[in-house]
């Protein structure tokens, strides 16, 4: 059941690819996030965000495949993000939320109407596989 989700999910992404550059979904994604979380923007200002912001879009991507494609031992990989992110000062748990959110919210806008209910239930199974793995990191910090 996982391996379908995680096949769902893995072709979403690719077809939002295909459809936008990589470049233009990750500055998306981190325009819907400081909309929800402006005070974060001073967590990035040290950055430039042209260069980072598709790392880790392709970061949170990797970890949201991982989250359903691991269910089991994924939790791992967390506990070291969230402990390597201290290092940035981010300890809210709702900003990991928050920028897992505007991915999702990224993905589903570039497929518009190709959006299945199918991926929609596959997200949604998804992100919160992946908030379960940050709420139990969370508690290791
Ligand atoms: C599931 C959520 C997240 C994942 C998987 C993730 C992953 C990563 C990774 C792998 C890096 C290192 C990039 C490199 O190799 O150079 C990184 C850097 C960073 N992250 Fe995250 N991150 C997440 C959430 C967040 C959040 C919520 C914030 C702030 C509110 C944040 C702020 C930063 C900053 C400031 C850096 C350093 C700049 C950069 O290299 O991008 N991250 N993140």
């Amino acid at each position: 059941m996982y391996q379908h989700q995680a096949e769902i999910v893995d072709a979403s992404i690719k077809r939002a690819k295909e459809r936008c550059n990589a470049n233009q979904l990750a500055l998306q994604m981190m325009t819907t996030f400081f909309q929800h979380f402006p005070e974060t923007a001073e967590i990035f200002a040290p950055f430039d965000l042209n260069k980072v912001s598709l790392i880790k879009f392709c970061k949170v991507g990797d970890a949201l495949l991982d989250a359903v494609k691991h269910p089991d031992y994924s939790v791992t990989a967390t506990e070291e993000e969230l402990y390597r992110h201290l290092t940035y000062n981010v300890r809210d748990t709702g900003y990991y939320f928050g920028l897992i959110d505007a991915y999702v919210a990224t993905i589903q806008t570039a497929l518009g109407n190709e959006w299945t209910s199918a991926e929609n239930e596959a997200w949604q199974d998804t992100v919160a596989g992946m908030r379960f793995n940050i709420n139990q990191a969370s508690q290791q910090l």
